[in-house]
Formats: C-alpha cells, structure tokens, sequence
C-alpha cells in the first residue's frame, strides 16, 4: 500500500506548478486587514476547540491538511506592508494546526464505509502534495448567475431526482483512486479509466447540493490524478462551479434554510479552492463568522437536511450493522457537547482559509466587497 502511495506522490510532485503570480501591483489588499484579524481570532478559538477535543472524523483532518498548506502559501507570500503581528497570527495559527496533527491518533478515525476509508486514506497519504497545489484565484467568470426562482422545498424535491447517493461517490472516487495508482504502478503506459458508470457519475447530467460538490471533488481529484483521458477537466468543473454559483445565491436567497450551512461552506471552499474568486464575498464571510459556536466550534442540523435531499439513502431500510455504523459516524461527528459538528467545522475551517488568502494575495481582493 505504502509503495502504491509513494509512486503517486512522485508523479504528481512532477504536475505541481507552484503557481505563484505576481499580483501586488497596487495595495488594494492592504484594507482588508482588519477582515483577516477578524477571521484569524474565529480560526484561533476554532482550533483551539479542536485541539482540546480531537475529532474522529477523517472529512476534519483532510479539511486541516489542504488549509495548512492554503495558509502557508498565503505566509510565505505576504507583502512586506502586512503588519508583523497579523503575520505572527497567521503562524500561531499553523502551529496549532501542526499540534493538532500531531496529537492525532488516526487508529481512532470513524469511517461511513469501507470504500470512504480507502478514500480518506489516499488523501491523507498524498496529503503534502495536495494541499500545495494552488490554483491561482480570479474573478470574473461566473457571470451574474440569479438565484433559483422556485421555492426551498422544491430545491430539496429536485436534489433526490439527482445522482449520485453519498455511497455511489464513495464508490467512484475509490475507484478512481484505485485505478490512478494502478495506471502509475503499471510499467505499460496504464491509463487511469474509470468505470462506465463511475465516468458518467463525474460528468454526466446535473447535480444539486452534496450530490454537487461530491462531483466537483471527485473531477478535481480525476483532474489531478490524470484519468478520464480525453476530456477537458478543468472546463468541467468550471461548469460545475457555475451552476455551484447559482446554488449558492439561492441558499444565501432563502436565507439558509436549517441543515444548509455546511453545504453553503463546502461550495465556497470547493469551488474558490478551484479559483472562483466569486466565491469569496466578504458578506458571506460575515454569516460564517457568526456562525460560531461560543465554544469555538461549528454546527449544522445537516443529517435531516442530507435525508430530504435524498444523499443519503432513505429509501432502503438499513441493516443492523448500517445502523450501528451510521450511529458511530453521527457520534464521530458531533463531538461531546452536542452542539458540534466535525463536518460543519471542517467546511468553516477550510473556507475561512482561503478568505483569508484571498484578501491577502491578490490586487483584486479590494473588488470582493462590490461582487454582487
Ligand atoms: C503567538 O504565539 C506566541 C506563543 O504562544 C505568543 O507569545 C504570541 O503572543 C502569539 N502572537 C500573537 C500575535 O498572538
Ligand atoms: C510535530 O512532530 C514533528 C515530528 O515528530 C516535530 O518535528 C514538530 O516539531 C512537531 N510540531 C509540533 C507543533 O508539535
């Protein structure tokens, strides 16, 4: 296993472009200070939170893993007029980050599935490498999308007709992993090809809500590993961020019917993460901030929601030992206290990050403000 792993680290430490870009021409960024004081006191107490009471969820670890090296980045390209003290912030936060990592007993990890495991496991193994890829954030490309038309309840009607369930993309995305570790290890020119079924989970038809982003992390990882051959990736998620985009303005519309923050978080952090700068709003970034728990940590009543949109089965009558899982995964995810909610926490972790390396890095942070 550990060999499969390394053989892909080195394949894509070659795809790496550290695609580091020569903004800074003005000082726009410079007002945005203040705002990235603000979230790095909401990261610190989230943190904080978490290292006192170390989570079991893997989604919480991956979420650490790719926003240390978002924040790292975002560090080492700092303009000298940052002043040295919220710098001296960005680094304690990382170091936090580091002890939390290192106090982690990944033995202890509460996974869904036998399949979500393995997928975890390739992410934290090739972890280094995925968190310092860095697509370069623009804005500028969405277009004004409007919210839907229709109601709430019809949107959470529209998302069961869609594919795939939570188990189907952790189907895939094993496979897809699989099967780029098989196409490096193969001394033939293997290529990364994917099931029929699993291709046109990625690429075919529409999506809604976590059947949408679950989409956008299987093409990114299918984008990074090299597979579905012949098609144009980035062009794909471009697409998929837009109807993403949309999605996002009619949660924000209805207000953030409950359940829905931690999809709202996730499509930000995804398809920002892919460079779609209109998804750093800095009125956005105000409901997260307020979204804190006054113990530092975040949560969602997501489960009802995930049921009603149809991600994760409620068709089928679970066995016993899904019931069993299903309840571990829910303890896993709710750390003592109730309230908390690792997923939630991870999604407002990492979304926060990149908030902050947007204000910071680019000349067009100062244009975040009119985005409608
Ligand atoms: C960073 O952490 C160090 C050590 O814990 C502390 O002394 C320092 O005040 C912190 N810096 C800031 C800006 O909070
Ligand atoms: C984490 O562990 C590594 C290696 O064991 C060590 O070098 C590093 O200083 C530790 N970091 C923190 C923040 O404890």
């Amino acid at each position: 296993m550990c060999i499969k792993y390394i053989v892909l680290l080195t394949i894509l430490t070659a795809k790496v472009s550290y695609g580091i870009y020569p903004y800074f021409d003005t000082q726009d960024f410079i007002y945005n200070v203040p705002k990235v004081y603000r979230i790095s006191i909401t990261l610190d107490k989230l943190l904080e939170y978490y290292e006192k009471k170390p989570s079991k969820d893997p989604e919480w670890y991956i979420a650490l893993g790719m926003a240390r090296g978002q924040l790292e980045y975002t560090i080492n390209e700092l303009d000298k007029s940052v002043p040295g003290k919220l710098k001296e912030n960005l680094q304690n936060l990382t170091r936090r980050m580091d002890r939390i990592k290192n106090n982690t007993d990944f033995s202890s990890f509460v996974y869904r599935s036998k399949d979500y495991e393995y997928v975890a496991k390739a992410i934290f193994e090739n972890m280094d490498v995925l968190s310092s890829l860095m697509e370069p954030i623009s804005i500028g490309t969405m277009g004004t999308q409007k919210p839907y038309r229709f109601s709430f309840e019809q949107y959470v009607q529209e998302a069961k007709t869609k594919m795939p369930t939570r188990k189907a993309a952790d189907a895939c995305t094993m496979q897809l992993l699989i099967s780029a570790m098989e196409s490096q290890t193969t001394q033939t020119d293997g290529t990364c090809e994917l099931t029929p079924e699993c291709s046109a989970q990625i690429l075919k038809g529409s999506g809604l809500a976590f059947q949408q982003t679950s989409r956008i992390r299987a093409a990114a990882l299918a984008y990074l590993f090299d597979c579905l051959e012949g098609v144009d990736i980035a062009a794909h998620i471009y697409k998929l961020c837009i109807q993403v985009y949309k999605e996002t303005k009619s949660l924000e519309a209805w207000d953030l019917p409950p359940g829905t923050r931690t999809l709202f978080m996730q499509q930000m952090l995804y398809c920002s993460t892919q460079g779609y700068g209109e998804f750093i709003k800095p009125r956005w970034m105000n409901r997260i901030l307020a979204w804190q728990e006054p113990k530092g940590c975040y949560s969602d009543d997501r489960q009802p929601f995930m049921k009603l949109t149809g991600f994760v089965g409620l068709t089928s009558v679970p066995s016993q030992k899904e019931r069993e899982e299903e309840y571990r995964v829910k303890k896993a995810a709710s750390s003592e206290g109730g309230a908390c909610n690792s997923l939630t926490s991870a999604m407002a972790l990492g979304s926060l990050v990149i908030y902050i390396r947007a204000l910071l890095e680019t000349d067009q942070a100062f244009q975040y403000d009119v985005l409608t």
